[in-house]
């Protein structure tokens, strides 16, 4: 059996951070430790994410012993490591001396060191330098006591269109179409005399002219970069594995990054991992945070890791806002609440140089006094307190949500009608909704089996393979509901429109006749529904006369055509319905499909979730609410009984076992 969470976590919640512990003397080290252990839960750090030209100052040189020095002096104090191979950051030296493992962007323009991520994913230099570092810290510090889990680079996010990766993405093609003609058919090129006559004239979507690239093209090269940065995992995975096959490895995700397939990344990984910064000034920020967990959730199919969090402010929004007393406590809680076993910061102590000097610490420039550190040790301390009852435990979710990267990338095009249809937002505003009636979600690929769940939602798959069409088809025709939003269905998986605008399976499933045109809004402008405003988007349908019920649109040139479809269990929204309506419709269409809310009747702005045997309350609000829990239920941070009512202070938490 592979590795996962539980051998790295042995039944504690990981509690810790990103430690670079090479900013800063080794005295620090010894203070490092105490304020560590002073803050009893800190039982997990990750080293060494950004220390490549620390190991190695030049060429092939090895220095080894100041990690060796931090791995026994953690171990000696009963904290684990996560040790992280080096290879986003690549040291000056190797851009001077090999300029081919730098990428190049859409204009040509090298992307020089002095920030990080400059590496090229298809540079083989770049991939033997990367192997040789990664080989020999597993060889070092595969069998230390202090080692529980691998973390591979650091968000994997970098594309490239230079030669070397050109020459790549020509092998991927041909490995994906094996011939020149299935290439042209793919991409479309009988449009503006694109047609190839050989492999080699084909390139990245590089710069063209000003107007718009070919859809095809850029699709591809979001795929073939994706899959490119995959085998550069990959290949230090294996390396490791082979050193150490015990122990789970793992690479960190940005949430709902449009640069990764996360769900195929998510089968290479032994744990995933998400670094979540929500904004505390955004009201909903902790809808936002509850997205990218059910998302990282469902990719990980059980506990998950929340590798970064800021303590306080991060430094690269444009103003970058505190968090106010209890929010970071809510959030990690919140966290926990919805499947994780490791809850981790960007970084243990804040630093005093480098880009990332105003970035907030678990220990900021306040120290042991400042509130970030005091926050940590109390957080925990109460981690450490549930963890037993918490870690490995399971969320059942009736509801899933479907999302695929392929579909965001192709729907992505500048070509597209309305550059103000933007993917995450769609998604953000129908999870809002579930999220804001206390349904909870898992999130899943539109080919994953969907059996296990009453209600599937799609906010927007604008590609659909033939697959993924067939499996909507037999989850509905299997008695369960799905309820889809605009944009569904409309191209297959080479980007080519299905005929009459949407696949003409679903198009029969909703009681579409003729989806006419469609109309989208202008920013900040409504469409009248029947009942309800629209956002966004709206569509001229004519439904098959009979077969639908429909709920209308009002005034304007839609007049009465339906802006809700409903054929039996499948339901269509051609708009994007404001947030109140959106919530009252998706709440009415769980009911009917039998969907129970985790609890009834909570006040606005708590959130309740399940996770095995406990139910996490959550007071978003900043005003002291009391919330109704029929029962006797233990609450286990307070350590006491509560019956039928507990009351949450501001950012207030109860973790409730009935
Ligand atoms: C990311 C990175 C970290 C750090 C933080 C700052 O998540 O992985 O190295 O830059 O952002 O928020």
């Amino acid at each position: 059996m592979k590795p996962a969470l539980a051998d790295a976590t042995r039944g504690r919640i990981l509690f810790g951070g990103d430690y670079n512990p090479e900013q800063w003397p080794e005295e620090t080290w010894q203070d490092d430790v105490r304020l560590m252990k002073q803050a009893r839960g800190v039982n997990s750090v990750t080293l060494g994410v950004f220390s490549w030209s620390r190991l190695e100052p030049e060429p092939g040189a090895r220095e080894f012993g100041w990690l060796d020095r931090l791995m026994d002096l953690l171990h000696d104090n009963g904290i684990g490591v996560v040790l992280a191979t080096p290879t986003s950051s690549p040291p000056p030296w190797m851009g001077r001396l090999h300029p081919d493992t730098l990428p190049r962007d859409a204009d040509g323009h090298i992307e020089w060191w002095g920030g990080r991520q400059h590496f090229s994913h298809s540079s083989a230099t770049y991939r033997r330098y990367a192997a040789a570092i990664t080989e020999d810290l597993a060889a070092r510090y595969g069998t230390h006591p202090a080692l529980t889990m691998w973390h591979i680079n650091n968000e994997y996010c970098t594309a490239d269109h230079g030669d070397e990766a050109a020459a790549a993405f020509r092998r991927w093609l041909r490995q994906r179409y094996t011939t020149l003609d299935a290439l042209n058919s793919a991409w479309g090129t009988a449009f503006w005399s694109q047609g190839y006559d050989t492999w080699d004239g084909i390139l990245p979507p590089r710069r063209a002219h000003h107007y718009l690239k070919n859809p095809g093209q850029v699709l591809d090269f979001r795929r073939f970069t994706s899959d490119m940065l995959l085998e550069c995992y990959t290949a230090e995975r294996d390396i490791v594995r082979r050193h150490t096959p015990h122990l789970p490895v793992t690479t960190n995700f940005m949430p709902l990054w449009i640069g990764q397939d996360a769900w195929r990344w998510a089968r290479e990984e032994d744990v995933v991992s998400v670094d979540l910064y929500p904004d505390p000034r955004d009201p909903l920020g902790a809808q936002h945070g509850a997205l990218v967990q059910d998302l990282t959730r469902s990719q990980a199919r059980g506990p998950w890791m929340l590798m970064e969090q800021a303590a306080g402010p991060v430094n690269w929004r444009g103003v970058n806002h505190p968090k106010p007393r209890g929010l970071n406590r809510l959030w990690s809680f919140q966290a926990v609440a919805r499947g994780a076993d490791a809850v981790c910061y960007f970084q243990w102590r804040q630093s005093r140089q480098g880009a990332e000097k105003f970035h907030s610490g678990m220990v900021g420039h306040a120290g042991e006094q400042g509130r970030a550190y005091q926050e940590v040790r109390q957080l925990g301390a109460e981690l450490e307190r549930i963890s037993g009852d918490v870690s490995g435990g399971r969320i059942d979710a009736d509801v899933v949500v479907l999302h695929d990267w392929h579909s965001w990338w192709a729907g992505a095009h500048e070509g597209r009608l309305s550059t103000l249809v933007d993917l995450p937002e769609v998604l953000t505003a129908w999870h809002r909704a579930l999220w804001e009636a206390h349904l909870t979600t898992d999130f899943a690929h539109p080919e994953h089996d969907l059996s296990g769940y009453r209600l599937v939602v799609v906010p927007q798959l604008y590609l659909l393979t033939d697959a993924a069409v067939a499996n909507l088809l037999a989850y509905v025709r299997g008695g369960s509901t799905l309820v889809c939003g605009f944009l569904t269905g409309v191209a297959d998986e080479d980007d080519r429109v299905r005929t009459g605008g949407m696949d003409a399976r679903l198009r029969e499933l909703f009681g579409i006749r003729t989806l006419h045109e469609w109309w989208p809004l202008e920013a900040g402008e409504t469409v009248a529904c029947e009942g309800f405003r629209g956002t966004l988007w709206s569509e001229e349908i004519e439904p098959e006369p009979g077969a639908a019920e429909t709920v209308p649109y009002r005034g304007g040139e839609l007049d009465g055509l339906p802006a809700v479809l409903r054929r039996g269990r499948a339901w269509y929204v051609s708009t994007l319905p404001e947030p109140d309506a959106l919530r009252t419709l998706l709440s009415g269409i769980a009911a009917g499909a039998g969907v129970r809310p985790v609890l009834d009747g909570l006040p606005a702005g708590v959130e309740a979730v399940r996770r095995g045997e406990l139910l996490f309350l959550l007071n978003h609000g900043r005003e002291q609410i009391t919330v109704q829990v029929p029962g006797t239920h233990h609450d286990l941070l307070g350590g006491t009984d509560v019956t039928d009512e507990v009351t949450l202070g501001r950012h207030g938490v109860a973790v409730l076992r009935s």
